[in-house]
């Protein structure tokens, strides 16, 4: 649409400036008309992005009071006519995205009022012309994905009118041109994938303007500018995979930072990372691994309170985790791994409430991994391995997701995954005495061991006589946890679970209507898939405990928790009008009105966000779709089925959980778009 708007504006632009070149159309045929060239008056030519091929027609060159040549985004190729260097007016070319071949004319020597240039992502070849810097009013310069090859002209930028320069990707040697900000205008220097080598200009640290530099993939050497790092606009620094050597400079101004991502990994980076790196208050991304930095990871990271990846792995920093790493509260991804850190885990790391990659592998930290992990959500990899932890694994919560990789290269750590945990291996005596007593205690253990082997056949007898009396009564005994006042018994819920009262089939269960002896109803989910053969749930009786506590208006109340061996019977209230997917699909559905649905879309928000944001510990839903929003008698909404996605992975149930675990912080809050 666009285009052919374009188009009638060329053509009303032609009838009104040149009434003798009316024929011109009935030869187009998806090129640009040569005609064009004899619209001598013509100021502005636009034929961006209109599907345009072949040739660029040499006449344009004869548009002497042309203003504007836009001809990006078409399927231009050959060569850029050197006729173009006669456009004496021009003040912006662009020719970009095309399939252009061949040199930079030299004939743009003449291009004297030229501010734009863009000839990016094209086909073009050999030097960027050093005449290109004597352009007096030349302000962007963006030549990026050629294959330029030879040197950026030295004297670039010395018309002290530059803002933007992207010359990335292509071929390009030798040094940053020195006066590139000698006008104090440059905003955007991206050089990144090329060849550059030599030091960056000093100048570069006193260009207050610059905003977005990227300088990656390149062999810079030196160290960076002082003052680079905290220019007061600067909002992306990408130095990674260059050559850089010495220290990160210090702060020394008063101004507030704004960068939002800091690359400077795989370089050759060393000494301390500067205490200033808390001044970056705006940091989302900070990436410094794969350099050579020693000492202390400073207590000042803590002040990143925007921070959302943090990679400071292969580096040779020694010391503790600074336990106010915990304090930076956006934090979704940390690697420190290859490190020589040392000491505990700080447990104040559970504080991070949205967590999703701990990765601290191959350093020296030891004592035992904090049980505390287990209950961070949102924790879904972790990797402990090569370290020198002690003690047994917790096999509580998160940990039951972690993979046994995780954990290996510690040969004090013992668990379900590793070397089972022997009895003495958790002893404390052991750990002291190395020695001599070790003996004597094996000694002991074996008696006291045999001692035991007694008391349990015994124990095991007399359950067996027991078991078997009750076994005609009731095949296991049921355990009622209630969360609120109840006027009911388990015999109550259990006479719900009968196959005329079940109202749902999912992956996670059955549901069952049921009405209790106070006229109350109910809905009874009989949990599937959920004990793993092994005696103990795998923290669900605990997640329950947590999420029989939650209390909001928008979130399905979860009234009592009822169990054996075999079942895990969930006792909620009672929705009569069933989940939202149903209403708007199923059989009785389309008779939503619209300010009903934003009505439920609002209250379904409220619910999420009281489980994501206020409650402690925070519930992370999972497996947020209209099935799981259900509707009472006023059509309110009502969040439901949260928090035990992940003990119902077998089932089926949640197949979307694992294709977002590891980009936890990213996803719109408890929505999965794979889900919906
Ligand atoms: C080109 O035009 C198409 C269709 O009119 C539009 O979808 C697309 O966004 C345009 N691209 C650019 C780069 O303007
Ligand atoms: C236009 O450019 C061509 C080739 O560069 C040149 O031969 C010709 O003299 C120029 N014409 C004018 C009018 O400047
Ligand atoms: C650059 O040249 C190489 C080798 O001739 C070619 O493979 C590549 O496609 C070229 N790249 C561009 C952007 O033209
Ligand atoms: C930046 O950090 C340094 C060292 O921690 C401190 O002296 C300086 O005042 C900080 N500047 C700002 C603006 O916060
Ligand atoms: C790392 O530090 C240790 C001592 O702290 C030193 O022996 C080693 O050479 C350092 N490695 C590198 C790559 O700097
Ligand atoms: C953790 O880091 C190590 C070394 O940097 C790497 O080999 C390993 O794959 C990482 N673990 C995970 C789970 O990504
Ligand atoms: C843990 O490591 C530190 C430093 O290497 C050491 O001082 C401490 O004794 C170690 N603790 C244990 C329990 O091994
Ligand atoms: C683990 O700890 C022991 C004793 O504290 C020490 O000798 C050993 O070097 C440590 N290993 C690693 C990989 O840090
Ligand atoms: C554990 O991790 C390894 C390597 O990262 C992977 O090949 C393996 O499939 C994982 N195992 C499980 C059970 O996830
Ligand atoms: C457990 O005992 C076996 C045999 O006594 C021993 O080889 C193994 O190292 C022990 N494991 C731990 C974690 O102490
Ligand atoms: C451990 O026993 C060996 C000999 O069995 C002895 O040489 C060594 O000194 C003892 N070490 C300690 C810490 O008791």
């Amino acid at each position: 649409m666009i285009c052919v708007v374009q188009y009638l504006a060329s053509l009303v632009i032609l009838l009104i400036l040149s009434s003798s070149t009316l024929g011109y159309y009935n030869e187009f045929d998806g090129g640009i008309p040569p005609e064009f060239g004899k619209l001598i008056n013509l100021v502005h030519l636009d034929l961006a992005n209109c599907s345009l091929s072949g040739p660029v027609p040499p006449e344009l060159g004869n548009l002497d009071k042309l203003d504007t040549l836009f001809l990006q985004t078409n399927e231009l190729t050959g060569p850029i006519p050197p006729e173009l260097g006669n456009l004496s007016s021009i003040k912006s070319l662009d020719l970009s995205n095309n399939a252009l071949t061949g040199d930079i004319p030299k004939e743009f020597s003449g291009l004297r009022r030229l501010t734009l240039l863009n000839l990016f992502l094209n086909r073009l070849q050999g030097q960027i012309p050093p005449f290109i810097a004597e352009l007096p009013e030349l302000e962007v310069l963006k030549l990026w994905h050629n294959n330029f090859t030879g040197v950026i002209p030295a004297k670039l930028g010395e018309n002290g009118r530059l803002t933007e320069l992207d010359l990335s990707s292509n071929k390009l040697t030798g040094l940053v041109p020195k006066s590139l900000c000698l006008g104090k205008k440059l905003q955007i220097l991206i050089l990144r994938i090329n060849f550059l080598f030599g030091p960056l200009p000093d100048d570069l640290g006193h260009c207050d303007t610059l905003w977005r530099v990227r300088l990656g993939q390149n062999y810079l050497t030196g160290s960076i500018p002082s003052g680079f790092l905290y220019l007061p606009k600067l909002s992306l620094m990408e130095l990674q995979n260059n050559y850089l050597s010495e220290q990160v400079p210090q702060q020394t101004s008063k101004i507030q930072s704004k960068l939002e991502q800091m690359n400077l990994a795989d370089n050759r980076l060393s000494g301390p990372l500067p205490a200033s790196i808390g001044n970056f208050s705006n940091l989302q991304m900070l990436l410094l691994g794969g350099n050579q930095f020693t000492g202390k990871i400073p207590s000042q990271i803590g002040q990143l309170k925007n921070v959302l990846t943090l990679d400071i792995s292969r580096n040779n920093l020694s010391g503790n985790i600074p336990s106010e790493i915990g304090d930076c509260p956006t934090l979704t991804y940390l690697d420190l791994s290859q490190n020589q850190l040392s000491g505990p885990i700080p447990v104040h790391i559970t504080q991070i409430h949205i967590l999703n990659y701990l990765n601290i592998s191959w350093n020296h930290l030891n004592q035992s991994l904090p049980k505390e992990i287990g209950s961070m959500k949102s924790l879904t990899s972790a990797d402990f391995s090569h370290n020198n932890f002690s003690g047994s694994i917790p096999e509580f919560g998160q940990y039951s997701f972690f993979n046994s990789t995780s954990f290996i290269g510690n040969p004090q750590l013992c668990g379900s995954y590793l070397n089972p945990c022997n009895d003495s291996s958790i002893s404390p005596l052991q750990l002291h005495d190395q020695n001599s007593s070790r003996s004597q205690v094996h000694g002991k253990f074996k008696l006291l061991f045999a001692l035991g082997l007694l008391v349990c056949s015994l124990a095991f007898a007399a359950l067996a006589i027991i078991k078997a009396r009750n076994i005609r009564r009731n095949s296991n005994s049921w355990k009622l946890t209630a969360f609120q006042k109840l006027g009911f018994g388990y015999e109550d819920i259990l006479e719900c679970i009968k196959e005329n009262n079940i109202i749902g089939r999912g992956g996670a269960g059955t549901v069952y209507r049921g009405l209790m002896p106070t006229g109350e109803p109910v809905a009874v989910k009989k949990l599937l898939g959920i004990s793993k053969g092994s005696s103990h749930d795998n923290g669900l009786s605990a997640e329950v405990q947590t999420l029989g506590q939650i209390r909001h208006r928008n979130i399905v109340r979860l009234l009592a928790f009822c169990s054996n061996k075999l079942s895990n019977l969930l006792v909620y209230e009672y929705m009569p009008n069933g989940s939202l997917g149903e209403v708007l699909h199923g059989k009785r559905g389309g008779f939503l009105k619209w300010d009903t649905r934003l009505k439920i879309a609002i209250e379904a928000a409220k619910g999420l966000c009281y489980l994501h944001h206020d409650c402690s510990p925070l519930i992370i839903h999972r497996d947020v779709k209209s099935n799981n929003i259900l509707l009472n008698s006023d059509f309110e909404a009502h969040v439901a089925d949260f928090g035990l996605a992940k003990f119902l992975r077998d089932t089926g149930t949640s197949e979307c959980m694992s294709a977002i675990a590891g980009s936890y912080g990213y996803i719109a809050p408890g929505t999965n778009p794979l889900c919906l």
